[in-house]
């Protein structure tokens, strides 16, 4: 079979025999993956996702069908249709550093770009059939941290605002999902071809931030100068303090992004005090999460959106636009 692992900063397609498996284990034919920002960060060897020696597999994220399966399996059956979790130690309960360890595709664990991959059966969830395995591919990471940030780690009621910053995979699915529970929404981007599309999936406002330098006024205007309740912020950096500006007093900033590895900046510690701002870290989520977006989702139909699908041969190409930040959502790789 093809897999690819990364070697010298790129990714490189090898011949392998399909893996066995253990009693407790289960073989999946991958049919799509889907990628995500810290698939470029860790190819390229960024910050806290440097490798610490080549021939890791990449991508975190992918969907499936179950070809075989050891004798101890009880939750599957061959020919279900399957999904990864982001971080598959962390089934339920209270995020732990322990749980976050062995997350796929990263520094601690082989990914998901191989033909066909061994799964325990505690790291894979069934998905409900009007999602394809593309669309399925797109939620482990992208996905639950949205949902983690907007639905389970809010307050948000119907009627209050939430900013959205950008429109990448975790970007829209915020926006998805805070429209889900009937909140404003407000979307900024660098380009307005992508706003017209997040107005077209039902976003109440959207500012260009790179043709307007003055966007937090007018994230000020749109809400009375009130400030918004939520912030799904994924730039990180310096870019808090912006997000500090344009939060409503007592409101929550999601800050979950790091985007191209910047990890540190200035913060205006008065303002987080004087508004009593609470900031909220998010780092992914749980099986149990996982499996109650699937299930809110499937309410509504809730379809990821998907901006283009390379073919697996092209994954170095893929991952480079990933990077470059030209993609409306999700990012999909087929079979
Ligand atoms: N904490 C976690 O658990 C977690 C999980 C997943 C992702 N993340 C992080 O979240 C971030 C987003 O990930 P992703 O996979 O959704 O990335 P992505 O699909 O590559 O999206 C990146 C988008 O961010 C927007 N952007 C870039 N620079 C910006 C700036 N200066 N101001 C405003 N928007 C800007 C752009 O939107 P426009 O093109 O519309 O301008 C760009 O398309 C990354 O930093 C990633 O590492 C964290």
């Amino acid at each position: 079979m093809k897999k690819y692992e990364i070697q010298q900063n790129r990714v490189v397609m090898v011949d392998v025999p399909v893996p066995e498996i253990n009693e407790h284990q289960v073989l999946v034919k991958m049919h799509a993956l889907a990628l995500n920002h810290r698939d470029y960060l860790v190819v390229n060897g960024v910050t806290r996702w440097k490798l610490s020696e080549d021939g890791r597999v990449p991508v975190a994220d992918g969907a499936g069908e179950v070809v075989k399966l050891g004798r101890s399996v009880t939750e599957f059956a061959l020919g279900d249709k399957v999904s990864s979790l982001i971080v598959p130690n962390w089934q339920d309960g209270e995020m732990t550093p322990a749980k976050l360890q062995g997350s796929p595709g990263g520094p601690g664990a082989d990914g998901l770009a191989a033909e066909y991959v061994v799964f325990e059966q505690s790291a894979i969830v069934k998905f409900p059939q009007y999602l394809s395995y593309q669309d399925a591919a797109a939620l482990p990471c992208a996905g639950v941290t949205a949902w983690n940030a907007i639905v389970e780690n809010s307050h948000l009621i119907p009627g209050d605002s939430v900013l959205i910053i950008g429109t990448g995979g975790v970007s829209l699915f915020a926006m998805q999902f805070a429209l889900m529970m009937g909140c404003e929404v407000i979307v900024t981007s660098s380009s307005d071809e992508k706003l017209t599309q997040v107005r077209k999936l039902g976003a109440h406002h959207t500012i260009n931030y790179k043709k307007h330098e003055d966007w937090v006024e007018q994230v000020m205007q749109i809400t009375n100068q009130k400030g918004v309740a939520h912030i799904a912020e994924v730039v990180g950096g310096n870019h808090l303090n912006e997000s500090l500006k344009c939060i409503r007093s007592g409101g929550t900033i999601s800050q979950i992004g790091a985007i191209q590895g910047v990890v540190e900046g200035a913060l205006d510690t008065a303002e987080i005090m004087y508004k009593a701002v609470n900031i909220k870290g998010v780092e992914v989520g749980s099986k149990a999460m996982h499996k109650r977006m699937l299930r809110a989702m499937q309410v509504q139909l809730m379809k990821p959106v998907i901006h283009q699908v390379f073919d697996f041969s092209e994954l170095g190409e893929a991952i480079d636009y990933q990077g470059s930040g030209g993609q409306f959502g999700k990012i999909g790789i087929s079979f």
